[in-house]
């Protein structure tokens, strides 16, 4: 089957379906919520939708735990449900992907069941060890959740490898029946006409043989032999050939600690290694979520526009004319980018100026359920009210005062509140109490307050989404960026042989000037887009307002 590519073409929403919106009156968000706010999404000048698991769990990392991959939860609507939001999706023109979580399982499969008990042919469906020294793990791996990486089974009498929560092993992949069953789950789906796959830590699944001791990592220890294990484009290779080529489906792979030269080597769209094409279609990368931490949100650093700006930028350059980029600002792992990147005293301005920034660049833009009405971070009292197993992990042993406050700058919880749809109670996302604490700001920041408003954040992801399907040079325009050294401002260009965009955009909270080049005529520009309602120029060049952003058009020269 030809591989179109559509998604080059698409903007995609995520949702993370406990929060998203209640439909049946239980306080949880499912797909009956979903499809009273398919129109809502589609108005947004969205192409496609990424559902985080919808599959039946436990619920111990909230769904990404799972027990049946080839069912939907009942809390979410079932089955049913389920096809009835793909028709209405599809009948919209919009795409449905789904989440692929095969690093791991929850402990409640069937499969894994069976193999604590030896029960054939899944006896090596997971990565079971016996004791090492003294009754010790088999080696000094880190957990991402929960301690040391290894749980002693009681029933199997062995350990068993979780590189996430204890209840989280991990799949055997090396085993050929496990990869079988990944091709049987991935049929399944496409055959019933979904239209691709958000692939969860998916570059963690092969791991180095012998799973050796980790001397040099101070955290994370073993990451560097399971993260682009040594048969990783092997098994990607076997489902694309097997499964993902028969279909002109979307793959989207989760890529932690991954730099564009290493992306390259499973997006590039020449890969004379790879003899099925690339392994994958794109990538999330994590350098654009690192700008104000050291590579996870609970190891905090102040914000650093410049290793913001580097790590967009150098995406940009470096998969130019080669593969394609996955754009984002927010996602369900991270805390809200306004909080994070912007400002919430200048809320309305910065989500506008942050919209802009990455709206404009090449590549496949996500938006993250409530990042189009610029909701903010939580900022409970206790550090009871958090739900999120990887944040009440992290320095458990610490006063709570001190937690709270690591808390409320990195956790996830924060990007997992319900979506604030109104003013009226628990912000209309429920008529009961919900699953999980909405923030007490959602009087003032809902989705009713900016649909009314024609100047809301809404208004102006509406605007930017339909100017960059307008304009050809985002989807094929090349990237330059200016004042590269500047703290305050992000200033790029995008140019094809008709035009060129020029994007202006100030991450400061006073005015600051921006300097054009020389042969750079402002004046010439057509003002595109602004969150102040026009421009300031005088001879200096720009005078910009805090948080200001302006999107101009030029004739290419
Ligand atoms: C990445 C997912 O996005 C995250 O939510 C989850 O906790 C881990 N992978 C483990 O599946």
């Amino acid at each position: 089957m030809e591989r179109t590519r559509w998604y080059k073409n698409a903007v995609f929403y995520q949702i993370w379906p406990r929060s998203f919106k209640d439909g049946n009156g239980d306080g949880m968000g499912d797909l009956y919520g979903v499809l009273e706010k398919l129109d809502y999404i589609k108005s947004l000048g969205a192409d496609g939708i990424w559902f985080s698991p919808l599959y039946p769990s436990p619920g111990v990392d909230c769904g990404y735990d799972i027990s049946d991959y080839m069912d939907i939860a009942e809390e979410y609507g079932g089955m049913e449900a389920f096809c009835k939001v793909l028709d209405e999706a599809h009948a919209r023109g919009m795409k449905v992907i789904m989440d692929l979580v095969v690093n791991h399982t929850s402990d409640a499969h069937p499969w894994f069941q069976m193999s604590r008990q030896r029960i054939e042919p899944y006896t090596d469906y997971y990565i079971w060890r016996p004791a090492g020294k003294n009754g010790k793990e088999p080696n000094n791996w880190d957990s991402m959740f929960e301690g040391k990486a290894w749980a002693w089974d009681e029933v199997r009498q062995e350990y068993y490898l979780h590189l996430f929560a204890v209840r989280q092993p991990d799949l055997n992949m090396d085993n050929p029946l496990v990869r079988e069953e990944v091709k049987k789950i991935l049929k399944f789906w496409l055959d019933l006409g979904v239209d691709g796959f958000r692939e969860d830590v998916i570059t963690f699944i092969s791991k180095k043989e012998g799973l050796p001791d980790d001397h040099l990592m101070p955290a994370s220890k073993g990451i560097r032999f399971y993260n682009h294990g040594p048969h990783i484009h092997e098994y990607l290779q076997e489902f694309r050939r097997d499964v993902f080529s028969k279909y002109d489906c979307m793959t989207l792979a989760e890529a932690p600690l991954v730099s564009p030269k290493r992306a390259l080597e499973y997006i590039a769209w020449d890969t004379p290694d790879l003899p099925e094409g690339s392994d994958i279609d794109m990538m999330i990368q994590f350098q654009c979520m690192c700008a104000d931490c050291l590579f996870t949100d609970f190891m905090p650093m102040p914000f650093s526009l410049r290793r913001m700006k580097k790590a967009y930028s150098s995406w940009q350059t470096k998969l130019y004319g080669k593969a394609w980029n996955m754009l984002y600002l927010e996602n369900h792992d991270h805390p809200r980018i306004i909080s994070r990147y912007g400002s919430e005293a200048f809320r309305k301005e910065s989500g506008k100026m942050l919209a802009a920034m990455y709206l404009f660049q090449q590549g496949t833009p996500f938006i993250y359920q409530g990042q189009e009405i610029g909701m903010t971070n939580w900022y409970p009292t206790e550090v009871s009210q958090y739900e999120d197993i990887q944040t009440l992990n992290q320095h458990a042993d610490w006063p709570e005062a001190k937690r709270l406050q690591l808390y409320h700058r990195a956790s996830r919880d924060s990007a997992r509140t319900p979506v604030q749809w109104s003013a009226e109670r628990y912000a209309g996302f429920s008529e009961q109490e919900p699953w999980f604490h909405v923030n007490e700001n959602y009087k003032e920041i809902n989705v009713v307050e900016e649909e009314a408003d024609p100047d809301s954040i809404l208004q102006f992801y509406r605007k930017a989404i339909r100017l960059r399907k307008k304009l050809k040079v985002v989807a094929d325009g090349t990237f330059r960026e200016y004042d590269r050294a500047s703290s305050k401002l992000y200033v790029y260009e995008r140019k094809n042989k008709d035009q060129r965009l020029l994007v202006v955009c100030s991450f400061a909270e006073k005015e600051v000037c921006w300097k054009a080049p020389a042969w750079y005529d402002l004046k010439k520009g057509r003002l595109l887009l602004s969150n102040y309602g026009g421009m300031r120029l005088d001879k200096q060049g720009a005078l910009l307002r805090p948080y200001e952003t302006a999107v101009l058009l030029f004739q290419a020269d």
